[in-house]
Order: C-alpha cells, then sequence, then structure tokens
C-alpha cells in the first residue's frame, strides 16, 4: 500500500512528461513531398504544402545591386528595424554580392563579424570584390550546402535571410543548423516578399505569407516566435529567436 502511495505519484509525473513531450511540434513526414504538377518557377518540391522556388543564378547578380532597389525595398529601413549593436556577429544567409553584408556592416563597425553565407561560390567571390570596393573588413565569407550553412557553433547574434529563404531546397535542415549557430537568445530574420499582397510585382513561389512561415517554423521547438515588422513596402520583416535554455 505504502509504496503504491510512493509510485503513483512519480507515475503520474512521468505520464504528464511523456504526453507533454507527445503535444511538442514535430518535424512532418515525411518531410517533403514532389508533385508533377507545380508553378514552373518552383522546383515541384513541397514543404508544408509550401512549394519551393528555384536558386537564383550568380548570372542575375546585377539584379541585386540594381539602382531602384532602394527605393523598392527601403533597405535602410530594413537596417534600421533591427536595432544592430556595434560589436555584434551576424550571419547573412544567401549573402549574394553583399548588398545587405555591407549596410551591416556600418552597423556592427569595426568590431563586429559578419558571415556571408552562400551557396554559389561566384556569389562569394562577388561579395569579397565588392568588400574590398567598399573597404570593409568584418564580412568573412563562408561556402554553405544546401543543408548546412557551416558556421561556428553558437557563434552568432543575429542571422538574416533576405529573400533567401523560399529558396532553400532543404529548408528543415537548414533552420536546424542555423539553430545550431546561433547564440541562446539570439535572431533569425526572415525578410519575404508578402504573399498575402496580389500588388506585389514578384513571381508567386518568390513569395511567402507571415502565416507559412510561422507554420514551417513550429517544426523546430528551439525557437519562438517574436514578431512581425510590417514598414517595409513589399516584404515582411518575420523574427523568431532561439528559446534561452537551448544549446
Ligand atoms: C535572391 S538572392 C538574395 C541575395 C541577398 N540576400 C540580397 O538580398 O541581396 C538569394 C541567394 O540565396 C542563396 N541561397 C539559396 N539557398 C541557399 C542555401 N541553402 N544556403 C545559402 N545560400 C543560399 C542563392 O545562392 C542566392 O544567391
Amino acid at each position: 500500500m505504502s509504496m503504491l502511495r510512493i509510485f503513483s505519484p512519480l507515475l503520474l509525473a512521468v505520464l504528464l512528461v511523456s504526453a507533454l513531450a507527445d503535444d511538442a511540434p514535430k518535424p512532418p513526414e515525411p518531410l517533403y513531398e514532389t508533385r508533377a504538377e507545380h508553378d514552373r518557377n518552383g522546383i515541384g518540391k513541397f514543404f508544408m504544402g509550401r512549394e519551393i522556388a528555384h536558386v537564383m543564378g550568380h548570372q542575375a547578380a546585377d539584379w541585386l545591386e540594381r539602382p531602384e532597389r532602394e527605393e523598392e525595398e527601403r533597405t535602410d529601413l530594413l537596417i534600421e528595424s533591427l536595432k544592430l549593436r556595434e560589436g555584434e556577429v551576424v550571419a547573412d544567409i544567401g549573402c549574394g554580392s553583399g548588398y545587405i553584408s555591407r549596410k551591416i556592416a556600418k552597423k556592427t563597425g569595426p568590431t563586429g563579424v559578419i558571415y556571408g553565407v552562400e551557396i554559389q561560390q561566384e556569389m562569394l567571390d562577388l561579395l569579397m570584390k565588392r568588400m574590398a570596393m567598399f573597404r570593409i573588413t568584418t564580412v568573412k565569407p563562408i561556402l554553405g550546402t544546401i543543408t548546412d550553412p557551416k558556421l561556428p557553433p553558437a557563434s552568432c547574434d543575429t542571422m538574416i535571410m533576405v529573400d533567401v529563404y523560399h529558396e532553400f531546397d532543404f529548408p528543415y535542415e537548414m533552420i536546424q543548423n542555423m539553430i545550431a549557430g546561433l547564440k541562446p537568445g539570439g535572431r533569425i530574420v526572415f525578410v519575404e516578399y508578402r504573399k498575402e499582397d496580389p500588388a506585389v510585382p514578384i513571381k508567386e513561389v518568390h513569395k511567402m505569407s507571415e502565416t507559412q512561415v510561422k507554420k514551417e517554423m513550429t517544426a523546430h521547438p528551439a525557437l519562438e516566435y517574436a514578431e512581425t515588422i510590417a514598414t517595409l513596402p513589399r516584404q515582411h520583416i518575420i523574427i523568431f529567436k532561439k528559446k534561452a535554455g537551448d544549446k
């Protein structure tokens, strides 16, 4: 009888913990789905109902540096809204030719570090050429893979993806590996063209809704939603944080 009295609360606690663990969000299974019928700008591979877009080739890098970009995207407002501090360690994931990296570098100053992560070596060559042109020495190039940004573990305060996430061939694996590179409490920033707005002149698979970004992040229990900033003319800024207790 006395044994029962000791064990029943213990048993209850075990049952409760396992029930809670079962409630924890899980990645979908299978992770990806391929469909024969799909958008011609997409790769026919779907993650949580969304078609993944083709990667923008380095041949189109001039588009990233177009003079009208500032007016269209107001990257000045984007950078201001991030409230970057001097000395911060930032990863610019899918940095392209470094249009965003060099604006970040101004904010993080001489003691900051910006990891420019790319899967195309040609983009990294352009990035370093431009950084030399602007005499910026705090940007470090990293050649990642389609599943792994190859960042030092728990090294970054902020990771930013400007018009990038929707192109990830393996979004689940990429975000998992990005989380490993974030300091606890660090931020992951999504800047994506608003799918909710038909007036935004971008191909459908290159846009994302806020609901879809949030839905896909439920597959990563280490992240918590922080905020959405709606100051940009065409994109949302959606921010998640790595939970403080997560390594
Ligand atoms: C549309 S461009 C945006 C470039 C830059 N963020 C900007 O706003 O100027 C998207 C870039 O993401 C890169 N990319 C796509 N998948 C990637 C991945 N898994 N890891 C790193 N970069 C990736 C592509 O190579 C391409 O250069």
